[in-house]
């Protein structure tokens, strides 16, 4: 198994891989570094015939992942933030496009980037204390790995602009309420109530798993102009004053004070 700073990479002996991020002490926010990894893992986790699903999560008790890394998003202006989105929505992609089912297992805060990765997961099992939403209106940007269309697709319209414009997030009752999450779990047995759907999965026709995925998928094509827009909203906004304000707001733990430029 290939080895990683910033995640880890484990197979049971029944072919469930767990690929845990592993940054608890910025909740496990997802840098270059770990999109990168998280690229190399897939290539691992495709070319290995011993894998059959893997079980997402993020180290630590507080979070699956509590976003993009705030501290380089920061830095974007509108050229490379057009390239940071669409590198994510690549990544991302592989993730929903994969043969082998992905579970997420949503272990604490699931908040911006965090939520787009477990929406790029076939399933999602929250744990009691999960907390998901979508905040980045409050930097004055938006979802930028796919997430203004793949929650749209999971919860319905309605509701994907409720999250997304108020940046409200929800807590696992309300999640799975709305069917953002598949199943709730308390937090002590989720990671094995994760391992357990994704095992029950591998018990099944891994052909006809590999073609439920792709035919459920072929339907969201239509897509592709959404991603489009998204990447060019995201580079764009990354080049206004409102993002500057929002992320060093955040850094500097201060509240944000827009000016609509
Ligand atoms: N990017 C960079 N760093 C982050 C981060 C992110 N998305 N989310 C959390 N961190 C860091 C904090 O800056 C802090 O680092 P520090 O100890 O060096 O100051 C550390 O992780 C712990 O977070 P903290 O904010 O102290 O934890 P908390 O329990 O008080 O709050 C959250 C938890 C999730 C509510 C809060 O961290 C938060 O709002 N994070 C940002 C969420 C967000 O907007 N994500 C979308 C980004 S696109």
């Amino acid at each position: 198994m290939p080895r990683f700073e910033t995640l880890t990479l484990t197979v049971d002996p029944d072919g469930v891989a767990v690929l845990t991020v592993n940054r608890p002490d910025k909740l496990n926010a997802l840098n270059r570094q770990v999109m990168r990894e998280l690229n190399a893992a897939l290539d691992a986790v495709e070319s290995d015939a011993a894998i059959r699903a893997v079980v997402l999560t993020g180290a630590g008790p507080k979070a699956f992942v509590a976003g993009a890394d705030i501290s380089e998003l920061a830095g974007l202006d509108t050229s490379t933030g057009e390239e940071f989105s669409r590198y994510g929505q690549t990544v991302f992609d592989r993730i929903e496009s994969s043969a082998k089912v992905f579970v997420a297992y949503v272990n604490g805060f699931a908040l911006g980037g965090g939520c787009e990765l477990a929406l790029a997961c076939h399933l999602r099992v929250a744990a009691d204390n999960a907390v998901m939403g979508l905040p980045e209106v409050t930097l004055g940007t938006i979802p930028g790995y796919g997430g203004t269309q793949r929650l749209m697709h999971v919860v319905g319209k309605g509701r994907a602009l409720e999250l997304m414009l108020t940046a409200v997030p929800v807590k696992a009752e309300a999640a799975l309420g709305m069917g953002l999450v598949n199943r709730v779990v308390p937090a002590a047995e989720g990671l094995e109530a994760a391992k357990a759907m994704a095992r029950q999965i591998t018990t099944r026709g891994p052909l006809a798993v590999a073609a439920a995925i792709q035919a459920v998928r072929a339907g969201l094509n239509d897509a592709d102009a959404g991603y489009e827009a998204e990447a060019e909203a995201f580079g764009r906004l990354c080049g206004t004053a409102d993002f500057a304000e929002g992320t060093a707001a955040f850094l500097a733990k201060r509240p944000p004070s827009f000016t609509g430029s």
